[in-house]
């Protein structure tokens, strides 16, 4: 038997847990437009006067909930020292919360004791409202954050929250709204008069490029990793992959978090490029697995007939190959299949996933051109996020041999 002994492996990492999604920095780099702009915002809490209302927005991973955490700290611990300002906060996450109802009693339970916690179901929504009021009354000041508010399906809170004070639900509560959008066009989807309360304040935090997701990285190996544990072009590769992806400071510092791991399983004494290059396949694979997860049947089953060929080794192929083999799949399992044009936006949508790759051929002295399309993964991963299908339909003659090739290796 192997020796499946424990022994602390720290060549790599300092402190790995800062690169993990909770952590949040002590300083935020790069972003002081956006930090003095939300800072200004708030000024109005901390001279006592009714707040704003701010709303943020921006895409994933841009130091948003970073900022909110890092700003509030500061007001709060500010606001301690001034003896007639009672200031509050409660931040909920609105990530798993459909509806004003649930976001209401999420608040109320928050400022409750745990004995007089409420059920996510149950009252009349007037009444948890007024429950809502209740609490919200027992403060100088309350700011309430609805961070990741565009999972809210209906605008009734945002709407009811601003007023509360002039509709006299509230007599004393001096309440600021605050809403934290990912979803760039969450705001347009918003009723005029919730905008404009909502929208109050507006601050927008744009991608990073390369040399602030640099900085970003830079400040937080000081915390995570060992002197020397890496390399020097780890990070310029790693904020220059971010950078093209969407600007996203949380993908980066989990290629980096990945990129170490991969290190310290192989016991190498530094990270190296080879290490990131082989996180950043790791991660785009877990993001195929999770987006051919979400594709509907046909495109599936589009998916599924090209990749009895590359199991044949028979790719690249063209979408009329393809398509032979889809109408056999469809006509053996009872399916009603798609036009061809139908068929071919979803070769489309699974190239623009990077699922596939489809490379044009000019046709020589004919004329026109076709297409050739063949996976852009590992034949293993695909026919494993393919499961399910693949169980549904039958396993294709190619794919068994595949597999049997596989078992005997
Ligand atoms: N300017 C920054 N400086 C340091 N770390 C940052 C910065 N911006 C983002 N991060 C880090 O990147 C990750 C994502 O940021 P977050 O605020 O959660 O993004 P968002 O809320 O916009 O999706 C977090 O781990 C955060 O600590
Ligand atoms: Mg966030």
């Amino acid at each position: 038997m192997g020796s499946f002994e424990f022994s602390q492996s720290n060549q790599i990492f300092k402190n790995r847990d800062v690169l993990r999604e909770d952590y949040t920095p002590e300083e935020l780099v790069g972003r002081d437009e956006e930090l003095s702009e939300y800072h200004s915002a708030l000024q109005p809490v901390i001279n006592n006067e009714l707040p704003s209302n701010i709303f943020l927005y921006g895409k994933s991973g841009v130091g948003k909930t970073a900022a909110t955490r890092f700003l509030l700290d500061r007001l709060q611990d500010a606001a301690r020292s001034i003896h007639d300002l009672d200031l509050h906060a409660v931040r909920i996450n609105c990530d798993g919360l459909n509806t004003s109802y649930q976001v209401a009693v999420t608040i109320i339970n928050r400022l409750r004791s745990p004995e007089d916690q409420i059920p996510m179901t149950g009252y009349p929504q007037s009444k948890v409202y007024q429950f809502l009021w209740e609490e919200l009354d027992q403060y100088g000041t309350i700011l309430i954050i609805l961070d990741e508010v565009d999972h809210v399906n209906d605008d009734s809170l945002l709407y009811q929250i601003p007023r509360a004070r002039d509709n006299g639900y509230v007599t004393s509560a001096k309440i600021g709204l605050i809403g934290i959008s990912n979803d760039l066009s969450y705001r347009e989807g918003l009723s005029a008069k919730v905008q404009s309360s909502l929208c109050e304040k507006e601050v927008y935090f744009p991608p990073y490029d390369a040399g602030e997701l640099r900085k970003v990285l830079e400040q937080r190996t000081q915390v995570a990793f060992r002197d020397d544990a890496l390399s020097e072009d780890v990070i310029p590769l790693c904020a220059a992959y971010g950078a093209k992806d969407s600007g996203d400071a949380r993908q980066a510092i989990n290629l980096l978090l990945e990129a170490g791991d991969i290190a310290r399983n192989e016991n190498a004494p530094q990270v190296t490029k080879p290490h990131v290059d082989q996180a950043k396949r790791k991660l785009e694979s877990d993001q195929i697995t999770t987006g051919v997860s979400k594709l509907t049947e046909h495109a599936r089953l589009t998916l599924y007939a090209l990749t009895t060929f590359a199991a044949d080794g028979e790719t690249p192929v063209t979408s009329p190959t393809i398509r032979e083999r889809y109408l056999a799949l469809c006509s053996s399992s009872g399916i009603d299949p798609l036009s061809h044009r139908q068929m071919q936006s979803h070769l489309s949508e699974l190239k623009m996933m990077g699922v596939i790759t489809g490379k044009e051929r000019n046709l020589g002295r004919r004329g026109g051109k076709k297409v050739l399309y063949g996976l852009n993964y590992d034949l293993g991963l695909i026919t494993e996020t393919l499961a399910d299908t693949i169980d549904e339909i039958g396993v294709h003659r190619s794919i068994q041999s595949f597999a049997k090739n596989c078992s005997e290796q």
